[in-house]
């Protein structure tokens, strides 16, 4: 018989995981279903990354292995990219590394700071793949909540401090996925300057830094003086330029923390297609163009799946940021009844708080993929599934 690792079996099941089983079963018997679960919009990629990928795969030359340098014009993009948008220069070849997707980079990072025994701090509720990496890397894992009461901020003060000692790496990620959060000034500011104090990485997400709205301008963390020092941020295709599926990222950060992800992902991968990072290149240079309609649209969505789900009887804020709502529900209900009943009983699909980790419970997050009709007839339904929930059982059998 074959043994798998403690790793392995410590790993929490992946949150996404079996809707794609559920829904296909739904839509073949004729359901309608509205889709609000994985933060993948329905708008296109851009023409010019299509073309440039079109003209890139009769390229053999974008044929071959990328390797981690990848490919040079990718790393200047994505310079220039930082550079246009935040103002901070990096060395393209030395200070900024090409991912398959940030989640791939996240997920990576531990291996590269952690010793067993170590800790790695990750917020709950959050991206998976911070405690899916922190597992995988053998570091144990922190849980730190991301409490309403406080924004969603996580406490890095008021974490104990024999936990922080033994702490390498942090996982902060503002614009926040699933709360929407933001991040203050000050409260970066903060944080930095705990992490320098303890030598902790500092791996900020910055996933979702060019979705935002009325008017709203996410920082880096390298605005904050010192950063520098123990930070690497991590950007994203994915959302802002409809390219998820393309899996292309990058981290940016100072030489010798590149430098040890670089050597990690030499032994793990050989680097995004190079025919991806041409048309990502493209899309960067163009990136404010892009990115504007984008983000007008999520501003749309957003007003209207807020109001939409405020005369449907919840009780939720319209967020400055990212695209999704974290959606509170009555006192006592579960996240995955309700998700579930929303999914079979309504066809909608929303994920519930509780995939985002236990601290998650209590609430349940909409991505904000589909336009503003379609949020609305989900608000409708999921108005339906609350007065469900409010009237009997469901909500306390999982
Ligand atoms: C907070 C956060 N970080 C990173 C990612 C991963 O994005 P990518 O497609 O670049 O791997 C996601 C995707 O949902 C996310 O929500």
């Amino acid at each position: 018989m074959i043994k798998f690792s403690q790793r392995l079996q410590a790993l929490p099941g992946y949150p996404l995981a079996e809707i794609p089983s559920i829904k296909r079963r739904l839509i073949e018997a004729g359901v309608d279903v509205i889709d609000l679960g994985a933060g993948d919009n329905d708008t296109p990629p851009p023409a010019v990354a299509v073309e440039s990928m079109t003209a890139g795969l009769r390229n053999p030359a974008l044929s071959k292995y990328g390797f981690q340098q990848g490919l040079p014009e990718f790393r200047q993009a994505a310079a220039r990219w930082i550079e246009r948008r935040f103002g901070h220069r990096f060395d393209p070849f030395t200070e900024i590394l090409p991912l398959i997707g940030s989640k791939e980079g996240l997920s990576h990072l531990p291996l590269a700071v952690v010793n067993p025994g170590d800790v790695v701090i990750v917020p709950e509720p959050g991206y998976q793949a911070y405690l899916g990496g922190a597992l995988l890397s053998g570091a144990e894992p922190y849980i730190a909540p991301l409490r309403p009461e406080n924004q969603f901020l996580l406490q890095l003060d008021q974490v104990p401090a024999d936990i922080l000692r033994r702490s390498r790496l942090v996982f902060l990620n503002y614009p926040n996925n699933p709360t929407a959060a933001i991040a203050p000034r000050p409260y970066l500011e903060r944080i930095v300057a705990l992490c320098r104090q303890h030598g902790i990485l500092l791996a900020y997400d910055n996933a979702y830094c060019d979705l935002t709205f009325d008017g709203y301008q996410a920082p880096s963390i390298f605005d904050v003086p010192g950063a520098r020092d123990i930070a690497l941020e991590f950007f994203s295709l994915s959302k802002s330029y409809s390219m998820t599926g393309w899996r292309l990222g990058f981290a940016a950060g100072r030489a010798e923390l590149i430098g040890a992800l670089t050597r990690v992902k030499s032994y793990v991968d050989t680097g995004p297609f190079l025919a991806v990072q041409k048309a990502g290149a493209a899309a960067l240079d163009q990136g404010e163009e892009i990115v504007a309609p984008i983000r007008a649209e999520l501003q749309r969505r957003r007003d209207a799946a807020v109001t939409a789900l405020q005369d449907a009887g919840f009780s939720v804020e319209a967020p400055q940021a990212a695209m999704y709502l974290w959606v509170p529900l009555p006192q006592h209900a579960q996240s995955a009844a309700f998700a579930k009943h929303a999914l079979e009983e309504m066809g909608v699909v929303v994920l519930p708080g509780s995939a985002f980790g236990p601290a998650g419970e209590g609430f349940f997050r909409i991505a904000l993929t589909v336009g503003p009709e379609r949020l609305r007839a989900a608000a409708e339904r999921l108005g339906q599934a609350l007065e469900r929930i409010r009237r009997g059982p469901v909500a306390t059998t999982a």
